[in-house]
């Protein structure tokens, strides 16, 4: 018996790990993130019709804060400077969205509008040319408002609509986009269907956004296999859908620990188990609970519906990649909450804190990597709050934070995330909080008629970042 003995000095050894732990992984994508409504303005320019966004900062200020996205940052003129922030950023992809009364301003194809084609491909190729690939959601938020007056995602019939303007996209986008999402945070619009206080304001609450949740699924079941039966030997993307993830139990309690793994199902589960799971269908700890509350309220059906077993197979391994949205960790234990009937109700969870925090981050990552198993997953938002400022050092320190978190999980955990995009590439209209909550690593001046877009330090933080593929020394655990 021998053994080979290989003496490295401690700190060697240990620089080594690190610069391998906290370096990207080749063909690893970053970049950073924004939506139609939240930046594009120009909301009745060039025939686009109205979206239930419109209606609803219009018509509701009493829960929105009174600013909208009329203007927002004007992205619609100003996207060349977008791109350039991007370029300077050194980012590889732009996540944005494709708003759909700008393509199809009644919701139906008896108007398609050519100004807003126009206007995405030049965007997509102002993106290529700078040597940034787009990463696109198809809906994020924002329907026409027509198709809203037909009752919106809780009429299935509505899927149909989806399906035809999802066809417009990849016929006329397909060829240089290869990254799509469905939805966006299924879990944050469908709300709109529950509550006055959410676009589109049906305040249904515990029935419309169950309703409308099995009708999104079904919309998203069908544009993957669209995308995949009549564009993807052609085009060669990928079809995903993002979720907002980051439950944690509130004490090692298995009381909590259970309250957790509810929470969990009830928030990302009810929407990601039936396309991402073995088995497919809605989890069973929120299929049971659901019909429990039901017919103890004496209704002759479950609130939230049930798929045929073909359905479930049509649904069930209808994506490419999985999308996350993570902020910060909400710590949770057992009871019951909320009016009746709610979801949070039928959920038996409270959450009892939240938290920014990059464990958790880690820990959330991993849960999902186990869940629902071979497939990559995208961070498509992570980003942080404030008020403003361009000397945003906090900003900085959460996304050193969060990224190292990110790198733990993939060179040290094994979780499958091939690319990253920020929120956000600069300050947007952040829905309810309007211009007062800031994401962005460019600030805009909403009060100029130019919105004139400045880098904060955080820009200069993560052009580094991006720039190096790594995560800086003096930032590292
Ligand atoms: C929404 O519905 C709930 C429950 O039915 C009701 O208590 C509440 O007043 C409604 N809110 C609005 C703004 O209509
Ligand atoms: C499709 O894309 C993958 C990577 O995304 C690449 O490896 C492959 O060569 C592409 N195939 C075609 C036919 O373009
Ligand atoms: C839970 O247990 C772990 C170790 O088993 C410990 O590190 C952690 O602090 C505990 N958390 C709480 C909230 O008690
Ligand atoms: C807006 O931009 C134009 C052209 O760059 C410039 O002439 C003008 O002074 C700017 N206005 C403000 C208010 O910044």
């Amino acid at each position: 018996m021998w053994t080979l003995v290989i003496v490295l000095p401690a700190v060697l050894a240990t620089g080594w790990a690190q610069s391998a732990t906290y370096r990207f992984p080749d063909g690893f994508f970053l970049g950073a993130s924004t939506s139609a409504y939240q930046v594009e303005g120009a909301w009745n320019e060039d025939g686009k019709g109205e979206s239930i966004q419109d209606n609803f900062f219009h018509n509701h200020p009493e829960y929105t804060s009174g600013d909208t996205g009329d203007v927002a940052c004007d992205s619609y003129h100003k996207y060349k400077e977008d791109v350039q922030m991007l370029k300077d950023i050194n980012a590889d992809v732009y996540r944005f969205s494709i708003s759909w009364p700008r393509i199809l301003p009644t919701g139906d194809l008896d108007v398609i509008n050519q100004a807003g084609i126009d206007y995405y491909n030049n965007l997509i190729n102002e993106l290529l040319a700078n040597g940034i690939q787009p990463l696109v959601t198809i809906y994020h938020w924002d329907m026409p408002q027509s198709l809203q007056y037909l009752g919106g995602w809780p009429n299935e019939l509505i899927v149909d609509y989806f399906v035809e303007h999802a066809r417009i996209l990849f016929e006329n986008f397909g060829d240089r986009v290869k990254w799509w999402t469905t939805f966006n945070e299924p879990a944050v619009f469908l709300r709109g269907y529950a509550s006055a206080n959410i676009a589109p304001g049906q305040n249904a609450s515990g029935i419309g956004d169950y309703l409308a949740t099995h009708a999104m699924l079904k919309a998203h079941a069908r544009l993957w296999h669209l995308y995949d039966e009549q564009y993807r030997a052609t085009q060669n993307g990928s079809v995903g859908i993002t979720f907002s993830f980051g439950l944690e139990p509130l004490t090692n309690s298995t009381e909590d620990a259970e309250a957790a793994e509810r929470a969990r199902q009830f928030d990302m589960g009810i929407y990601a188990h039936p396309i991402y799971s073995a088995e497919g269908d809605y989890p069973t700890v929120v299929r049971e609970r659901v019909d429990a509350n039901s017919a103890a309220e004496g209704r002759p059906r479950s609130r939230l519906p049930s798929f045929t077993q073909e359905e479930v197979q049509y649904i069930r391994g209808s994506a490419d990649f999985i999308g996350v949205n993570h902020y910060q960790t909400d710590y949770v234990t057992s009871g019951v909450t909320g009016i009746s009937p709610s979801k949070t109700r039928d959920s038996g969870v409270i959450t009892s804190v939240s938290r920014i925090d990059s464990s958790g981050f880690r820990r959330s990552l991993n849960w999902i990597a186990n869940e629902y198993p071979g497939y990559p997953i995208i961070i498509t938002e992570n980003g942080l709050k404030d008020l403003g400022g361009r000397n945003d050092v906090t900003r900085i320190n959460y996304f050193a934070d969060f990224l190292g978190a990110l790198l733990e999980a993939v060179n040290l955990d094994g979780v499958p995330v091939i690319g990253y995009t920020l929120w956000s590439l600069m300050d947007v209209l952040e829905w309810d909080s309007g211009f007062t909550a800031k994401f962005g690593v460019y600030e805009v001046d909403f009060s100029s008629p130019n919105r004139t877009r400045t880098p904060k330090d955080s820009a200069a933080f993560i052009a580094e970042v991006y720039g190096s593929r790594q995560l800086p020394e003096q930032y590292r655990l």
